[in-house]
């Protein structure tokens, strides 16, 4: 294991509080910051408690800018299960970041390529992320970027596991209703952030985790390239806590 740092929390509440003061620190030193953001239900209690901090002011989103990891291919920013809605929802809504200011990979792009590219071009114009946020699925992939044979570098369609299908399947009417395919900054595109955090809760990913970060660096088990990043912090509760 090289160059994590690892904080342990009691429980998800606490890893929210930690992983929000990691980003209330970021804002304070750099107002205009970019920050990756991530979906899925471990980012939840990290997302209230930044509604919380900007409401007693400690923390001002409104020169923040925001760039989400990925998006399902398909889903539109108005359909109930399409990330844009999910961080609308959970968190835009809820503070003074301006929405020209937050960005989400277009689920309907007719040009996929077009898109990936105008995607990356807009994180470098900003300057690159300062600091992303990541959870991860149980099969290790960051962002949707799954097992493969190689780190897949920039923005790009991915077709999703069975494994993903049918993790996400919860947040759907049924399996069948999940997309096949999305789209998500990839693998470099994670990498070239300046710092990292990663959250992880719950016993069902002590196993992945383990991979993770104490197991080779292998693409079958993307997100265990954050081995080679010099600025990652796993934040994680007890019951994730793979050691
Ligand atoms: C989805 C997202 C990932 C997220 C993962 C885990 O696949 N694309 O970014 O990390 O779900 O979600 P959860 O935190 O709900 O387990």
């Amino acid at each position: 294991m090289i160059h994590v740092r690892v904080m342990k929390a009691k429980n998800p509440e606490e890893m929210g509080k930690l992983a929000a003061d990691q980003f209330e620190a970021m804002i304070q030193t750099k107002p205009a910051c970019v920050i990756g953001l991530a979906t899925g239900s471990t980012p939840l209690p990290l997302y209230r408690e930044l509604i919380k901090r900007e409401q007693e002011g400690k923390i001002d989103f409104s020169r923040v800018r925001s760039a989400n990891l990925d998006e399902y291919k398909g889903l539109g920013p108005d359909h109930p299960q399409s990330y844009r809605k999910f961080m609308q929802e959970n968190l835009f809504d809820h503070i003074s970041i301006k929405p020209e200011n937050t960005i989400v990979p277009d689920g309907l792009a007719e040009d996929v390529q077009q898109m990936c590219a105008a995607y990356e071009q807009k994180i470098e114009e900003w300057g690159g992320v300062d600091l992303q946020l990541l959870g991860i699925g149980h099969d290790g992939h960051i962002g949707f970027n799954e097992p493969e044979d190689y780190f897949p570098g920039m923005t790009h369609e991915v077709q999703l596991t069975e494994m993903t299908i049918d993790a996400n399947k919860r947040f759907f009417d049924s399996v069948d209703d999940v997309p096949r395919a999305a789209f998500t900054m990839g693998i470099g595109t994670i990498m070239a952030a300046k710092k990292i955090v990663m959250v992880v809760t719950g016993a069902d990913k002590k196993e992945i985790l383990h991979k993770t970060f104490w197991g080779p660096v292998d693409p079958q088990v993307p997100a265990s390239i954050l081995q080679f990043h010099q600025d990652v912090t796993l934040i994680c509760d007890e019951a994730a806590y793979p050691l």
